[in-house]
């Protein structure tokens, strides 16, 4: 059995996993890098527009946080928001130092932008392909430190004590599938585990994500007992191509860019959608614009809208937003300085994730998580362009630090179940969690494995045994299962929303998970079986479509990214608070925890959202 031990395991190579691997390594860990894909593969890669951070005179990191917090609809934490406020500046001002190629102005300073839901241009940039540059910067810091990658390995199981209480289990290390050669490979973390695996956008089949982005961070630490927190909101954004899902930077319309619908409008004004910041509305409202038009037979071939940028010249255009063109051309066959593009709203991020404190820390002892698999609640309930990846490097270092040992002072962030405020059974809640039957396999829950060699060599053996099984079982093709459960999320689960469509999706889910029962890898080869890794992934999915839809179901009001046809008041009496899923044995569990709306200087009183 081979079994890799290191102090600090990070899982992914994103932002988040590398920043926490550098900030693990500045305090002197050994730390080592568990990915599926190759670093500067990772899907960091493809965020174009921007890191927000207050570095101007006349911007200040309280008018970010109100910002931010106004953009969660005040479903953010505030401790978290404010962190992630005050820590940008000196985290971008980090990576200039290594070497980042921001986009400059004539005196030589870096170059902001508008974004929206912003009151200031604080959106740093280099040009439209912002992630690329951030992931090269810091993969090299991760070269020039000599830090271990372990890249094409698939981490697909956590090494858990089994405790009954999740809030006493540890985690101490993963095992992860060698893609290369088909070994099953254990690791052994004797400081922590951090998951950076990222998004989950593959849970719909219109997404900027790619296909490698299917939650497998949030579904295990789920598995293994850490409650999924406000998972229901999922953030679409406005401007995706219509024939691939290709994102379409929101630096377009932070330049100057412009949304038509079919007659010519400029239906942000024209229909009053946001009569102030228009085309930069945070992009909940926007989305939600464009659909509207859509239905109201103002769009363009009943599915999409116009972008048009032809007006900011062909030298503003290459200099800040070349990339645009190259993408526009190659997935939609359109030369945007000739003409508009089309657009329309596309899964892009998801808000919820893996419930973590400001430090990056779940209930389970020894495991972390950061990026866009985390919910350290920073976003509530939308998140604001140009805030994912402050939020990549701030709560990464802050994962990294921690998890080789240094004292970040205490969480006011509570995590676990034990933080549970209202449980679902005091509600009148429209929706049944249910048996779902599928036992938890990952955590026993006897509490008779407590020594770490012993807890990683079993999860090793447990893993062998099922990706055995795979590839001897001649069933279902995960392919089929994927397809069925993206169709029912994306036509129920999507920028609006009604009751009758969520339970349609829970029962697809659901009919899927036991299709899953049969699902069997028709492809026998131990190097790079794509099929079995898509099918290994698909469980992820159909766990993270389930904890969606739930949390969807029983919200009924309309907050954010979350529109619910028959709830259409966001109600603070009843629902200021987040949303938890935790797994029981096979039958999820939902219950909420309150919403921390006290900053360090004040307490941000909700108020209605507009812009
Ligand atoms: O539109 C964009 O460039 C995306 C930025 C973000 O999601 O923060």
């Amino acid at each position: 059995m081979r079994i890799h031990e290191h102090d600090v395991i990070v899982v992914g190579a994103g932002g988040a996993g590398l920043r926490a691997a550098i900030a693990a390594h500045e305090e002197g860990a050994d730390v080592a890098m568990v990915t599926k894909l190759h670093p500067v593969r990772s899907h960091t890669g493809a965020a174009e527009g921007g890191i927000n951070a207050a570095l101007r005179d006349g911007d200040d990191w309280e008018l970010h946080a109100y910002d931010t917090m106004k953009g969660s609809d005040y479903l953010g934490d505030a401790p978290v928001i404010e962190t992630l406020a005050q820590d940008a500046p000196e985290e971008v001002i980090q990576l200039e130092h290594w070497g980042m190629p921001f986009s400059r102005e004539d005196d030589g300073r870096v170059s902001q932008r508008p974004f929206g839901g912003l009151s200031f241009p604080r959106t740093t940039y280099a040009g439209a392909e912002t992630g690329h540059h951030l992931l090269h910067t810091m993969y090299e810091q991760v070269v020039k430190r000599g830090i271990k990658v372990y890249d094409e390995f698939y981490v697909s199981r956590l090494a858990v004590t089994d405790h009954d209480d999740p809030e006493d289990r540890e985690c101490h290390g993963c095992v992860a599938y060698d893609i290369k050669s088909g070994d099953v490979v254990g690791f052994r973390a004797t400081g922590g585990v951090i998951l950076a695996t990222g998004g989950d956008g593959q849970v719909f089949d219109h997404t900027t994500n790619a296909v490698a982005n299917t939650g497998d961070g949030p579904a295990m630490a789920y598995r293994v007992g850490v409650p999924a927190e406000d998972m229901e909101f999922v953030q679409f954004h406005p401007t995706t191509l219509p024939s691939t899902g290709v994102l379409i930077s929101e630096g377009v319309r932070g330049e100057g860019g412009i949304l038509y619908n079919s007659k010519g409008e400029r239906f942000m004004f024209e229909y009053g959608y946001a009569n102030n910041a228009g085309e930069l509305a945070s992009r909940d409202v926007v989305s939600r614009a464009e659909l509207t038009e859509v239905n109201n037979g103002r769009g363009i071939n009943d599915e999409y809208v116009y972008l048009d940028m032809r007006h900011l010249g062909d030298e503003r255009i290459y200099d800040r937003l070349e990339n645009i063109i190259h993408l526009a051309e190659d997935f939609e066959g359109v030369n945007p300085v000739e003409e508009p593009m089309p657009v329309k709203p596309g899964q892009h991020y998801h808000m919820g994730g893996i419930e973590t404190d400001e430090n990056g820390e779940t209930c389970i002892s020894g495991l972390y998580a950061a990026g866009e698999c985390a919910c350290a609640s920073v976003h509530g309930s939308n998140r604001l362009g140009g805030n994912a990846l402050p939020e990549l490097i701030v709560f990464g270092a802050r994962a990294g630090h921690h998890a080789a040992g240094r004292d970040l002072g205490e969480a006011k962030v509570q995590t676990g179940p034990s933080a549970e405020t209202e449980a679902e059974e005091n509600l009148d809640t429209p929706v049944e969690p249910g048996a779902i039957d599928a036992a938890n396999e990952d955590v026993a829950a006897d509490g008779a494995l407590v020594e770490p060699e012993e807890v990683v060599e079993y999860a090793v053996e447990a893993e062998r045994h099922r990706i055995e099984d795979l590839l001897a079982h001649d069933g279902t093709n995960h392919a089929e299962i994927r397809e069925d459960l993206q169709k029912a999320m994306t036509e129920n689960v999507n920028v609006f929303r009604e009751k009758e469509g969520l339970k349609k999706a829970l029962e697809v889910i659901r009919e899927c998970r036991e299709r899953y029962q049969d699902v069997g890898v028709s492809d026998p080869s131990r190097t790079y079986n794509t099929d079995l890794i898509h099918t290994i992934e698909t469980r992820n999915l159909i766990d993270i479509a389930e904890t969606i839809t739930l949390g969807a179901l029983a919200r009924e009001e309309f907050r954010g990214a979350h529109w619910r046809r028959e709830h259409q008041e966001r109600r603070d009496d009843e629902w200021l608070k987040h949303t938890m899923i935790a797994w029981n044995d096979g039958s999820p569990r939902l219950y909420y925890k309150p919403v921390i709306l006290e900053g360090e200087n004040k307490t941000y009183e909700p108020k209605i959202r507009s812009y």
